[in-house]
């Protein structure tokens, strides 16, 4: 008698393998992208198609295919696990020339997308520690989605309500509360993404230097997610000094520079980190994807890259953030209650909407139903164990990446919804 094998998940199964934030968002994103052209896309973070960049990023692969075996070279080997030398090489030197760091090849390792960086860092420095259970302080909530259900250990995260700014009546922007930042915790390291996803906020080099600090005097890691950021791809709408230091671990990412199909991430940190993170990255992946480096090694070696993110990419999602945003104040205003976040880097507009009628995930179901993919804010406040607060679900992210009708359409779906029409 034949009798089917149970699928009985290992604690790391269910936690992993289950219905997440990220999970739906992803599931959505590639819906959207890939299958149902119905569907308008304003919910995961798809970088834009911005043409001038795709014209580099072929460019760069028909130099690839003419330049002897290069790319059979590429295709044939498998990388060392902390990236390939060649690409390591030309970012150490961009860096070092751009803003003076001394890093070496030992400073960094690549991975398979930042999102994997942070698996790693997450895991490698916090949860179960011989019998302390340490963990990540995120001082700005709401926070990037995607490292909600990356610790292995449970309650990995700890963070606690921001301060919220008024800016004009239309505009609020939320503060680090540093008289109330649950620092006495088992702390490992302090996170932030720089901008934050979702909110488009860009910490002060005040505030970074004020974090650094206090991460420096505790002896932990300042963990700066850059997947939008500084040096590369530079989607701030100001200038902001990138930093990095000896208990600084930057991140990096190739996606925002519109190849996120390539999968790379970079970890800048001290040279023991870049050590663990090789070696984990041998054990989990073998070795990195390294299409993408290929791609982008001669334009750091240039100085090609922080040039394009200057003039190209961030000028493209500055004024895709401000036609949006009028978009939305002519769509929403004298119709709706609603407040926008300062949107000072990032793809993303994030709404608040006081007294909304039912949950903002309520809300994602409502305008999915009618075609409009947008995430829920409730997903980007973990961390928080904070109930009773009912701001976590009052808000919406709206990505603008996507093409303009998509975006114009999407905003009328969404204030049709709201005004109950
Ligand atoms: C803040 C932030 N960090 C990390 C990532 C992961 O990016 P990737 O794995 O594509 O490098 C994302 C993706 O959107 C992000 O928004």
């Amino acid at each position: 008698m034949h009798t089917r094998t149970k699928l009985e998940l290992s604690d790391f199964g269910r936690k992993l393998g289950g219905p997440t934030g990220i999970g739906e968002l992803m599931h959505d994103l590639g819906a959207a992208l890939a299958i149902n052209p119905q569907l308008l896309m304003m919910g995961g973070g798809n970088p834009a198609r911005i043409p001038a960049m795709e014209a580099v990023w072929r460019q760069r692969m028909s130099d690839l295919l003419a330049q002897g075996d290069a790319f059979e070279r590429m295709l044939a080997h498998y990388d060392q696990p902390c990236g390939s030398p060649d690409f390591i090489a030309a970012l150490v030197q961009c860096l070092n020339r751009r803003f003076g760091w001394h890093l070496t090849a030992r400073n960094v390792c690549v991975t398979n997308g930042s999102q994997n960086s942070f698996f790693y860092l997450f895991n490698l420095l916090a949860g179960r520690t011989g019998a302390r259970h340490r963990k990540i302080l995120l001082p700005l909530s709401p926070e990037y989605i995607g490292y909600a259900e990356q610790g292995l250990a449970d309650d990995l995260f700890v963070s606690c309500r921001p301060l919220i700014e008024d800016q004009d009546a239309r505009t609020f922007k939320y503060r680090i509360d540093f008289d109330a930042l649950p620092l006495g915790e088992d702390l490992a390291a302090i996170c932030v993404s720089r901008p934050t996803n979702p909110t488009g906020n860009v910490l002060t080099d005040a505030e970074m230097r004020h974090l650094s600090a206090l991460a420096k005097e505790r002896g932990l890691f300042f963990l700066v997610d850059g997947a939008y950021g500084a040096p590369f791809p530079d989607i701030i709408f100001s200038d902001v000094e990138p930093f990095w230091d000896e208990h600084i671990i930057l991140t990096l990412s190739l996606s925002k520079l519109g190849l996120p199909g390539t999968r790379n991430g970079i970890v800048i940190a001290r040279e023991d980190v870049i050590e663990t993170l090789g070696a984990i990255n041998a054990v989990v992946s073998l070795a990195n994807g390294n299409l993408g480096q290929a791609l982008v090694a001669p334009l750091l070696r240039n100085g090609e890259l922080l040039r394009l993110g200057r003039e190209v990419i961030r000028p493209f999602y500055e004024q895709r953030a401000r036609q949006a945003m009028g978009w939305l104040h002519e769509a929403l205003d004298g119709r709706v209650d609603y407040r926008l976040h300062a949107a000072e880097g990032a793809l993303f507009l994030w709404l608040w909407l006081p007294g909304l009628q039912g949950t903002s995930q309520e809300l994602y179901r409502r305008l999915k139903e009618r075609n409009l993919l947008a995430v829920s804010g409730h997903h980007f406040f973990y961390g928080l164990h904070d109930p009773d607060w009912r701001h976590q679900h009052e808000c919406l992210r709206l990505t603008y990446s996507q093409p303009e009708p998509i975006v114009r359409a999407g905003i009328q779906i969404l204030a049709d919804e709201l005004a109950g029409r």
